[in-house]
C-alpha cells in the first residue's frame, strides 16, 4: 500500500505518542514526513528507529509556541519540497489543568499559545501554498474534552473546542481552493500525556468500565483515521471532527 507515495507531510509533536504513530504510518505508506518537537534527540530517535520504511522521516526542532521557529521551519520545508500535501497539527499540552477559578492569566496564555494559536499560525503559514497549488489536507488533533467538558480542565477543553470550530471555519473557506480541513477527537489514548490516568490502576479500571470498547486506546488507532483523512479516500470530506474514543461519549 503506497497511498501517500511522493506526498509531503508535516506532523507537529511527531517525536512520541499520537504524532509519532501518525508520522510512522504516513512514512509506511510512502510519504516524506517532517516531524517537529522541542527535543532534537527525541526526533532523531524516531528517525533512527524507522530507517527502513518506504517513506522518509525528517526531524526539525521547533517549539510551536514560537512564531519565528514556525516560520523558519515552514520556510525550510517550502524551499526543500515546495507546498506540503498534508499538515497535522498535533502538538499540545494538558499541563495547565486545575480548578477553573485558580487558573491565572499565565496559564490561560500558555494553553492558548500551545494548543490553539500554534494551529492558527501553522495553518496561515502552510495553507496559502496548498491553495496556490489547489490541493492539501489539514488535520487538527482535538480531543473529546473539546466536545464534553473535562473536569478540572477548563483550558484544555476550551482550547480543544476552539480547535474544532477553527477546523470548520477554515474548511468552509478553503474547500473551494482545494484544501480539506478536518479534526480528530481522541478519547483516552495510551501516551505520555495521559499517563496520569492509565498508569493509575483504579482510574484505568473505572475508565474502561465506562468505555464501551473495553481496551485502552492506542496511538496507532488514531493514526489510521489520520491516514484516511490525509489521503484521497477522504476527497469528499471536510470540516468534520472524527471521534476516536471507543464509544466513550456514548456512555
Ligand atoms: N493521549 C490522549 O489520551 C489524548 C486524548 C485526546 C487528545 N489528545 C491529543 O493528541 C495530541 C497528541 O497527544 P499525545 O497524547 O500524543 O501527547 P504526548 O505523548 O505528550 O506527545 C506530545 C508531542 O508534542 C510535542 N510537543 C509538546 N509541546 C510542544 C511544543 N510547544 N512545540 C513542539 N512540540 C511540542 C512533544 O515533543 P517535545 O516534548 O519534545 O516538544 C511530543 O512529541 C495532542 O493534541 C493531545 O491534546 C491526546
Amino acid at each position: 500500500m503506497s497511498v501517500l507515495k511522493d506526498r509531503f507531510a508535516l506532523v507537529t509533536g511527531g517525536s512520541r505518542g499520537i504524532g509519532r504513530a501518525i508520522a510512522e504510518l504516513f512514512a509506511k505508506v510512502g510519504a516524506t514526513v517532517f516531524i517537529c518537537g522541542r527535543k532534537q534527540y527525541a526526533l532523531d530517535q524516531v528517525v533512527q528507529d524507522n530507517a527502513m520504511l518506504p517513506g522518509r522521516l525528517i526531524p526539525i526542532q521547533c517549539n510551536v509556541t514560537r512564531l519565528e521557529e514556525l516560520e523558519a521551519m515552514v520556510d525550510t520545508i517550502h524551499r526543500e519540497v515546495g507546498a506540503l500535501d498534508v499538515l497535522v497539527n498535533n502538538a499540545a499540552t494538558n499541563l495547565v489543568s486545575g480548578y477553573a477559578l485558580d487558573l491565572g492569566e499565565a496559564e490561560f496564555d500558555r494553553a492558548v499559545e500551545t494548543n490553539l494559536k500554534s494551529v492558527y499560525r501553522l495553518t496561515r503559514l502552510v495553507a496559502p501554498e496548498m491553495c496556490k497549488r489547489g490541493s492539501g489536507s489539514i488535520i487538527n488533533i482535538a480531543a473529546v474534552a473539546g466536545i464534553k467538558p473535562e473536569p478540572v480542565n477548563l483550558l484544555y477543553s476550551m482550547t480543544k473546542a476552539a480547535v474544532i470550530m477553527m477546523t470548520k471555519c477554515y474548511a468552509l473557506e478553503l474547500a473551494p481552493r482545494g484544501v480539506r480541513v478536518n479534526a480528530i477527537a481522541p478519547g483516552l489514548v495510551q501516551t505520555e500525556m495521559s499517563g496520569y490516568i492509565w498508569k493509575d490502576e483504579h482510574r484505568l479500571a473505572e475508565h474502561l468500565r465506562l468505555q464501551p470498547v473495553r481496551h485502552l486506546g492506542q496511538p496507532e488507532e488514531v493514526a489510521e483515521i489520520a491516514l484516511m483523512l490525509a489521503s484521497e479516500r477522504a476527497s469528499f470530506v471536510t470540516g468534520q471532527t472524527f471521534i476516536v474514543d471507543g464509544g466513550l461519549l456514548l456512555a
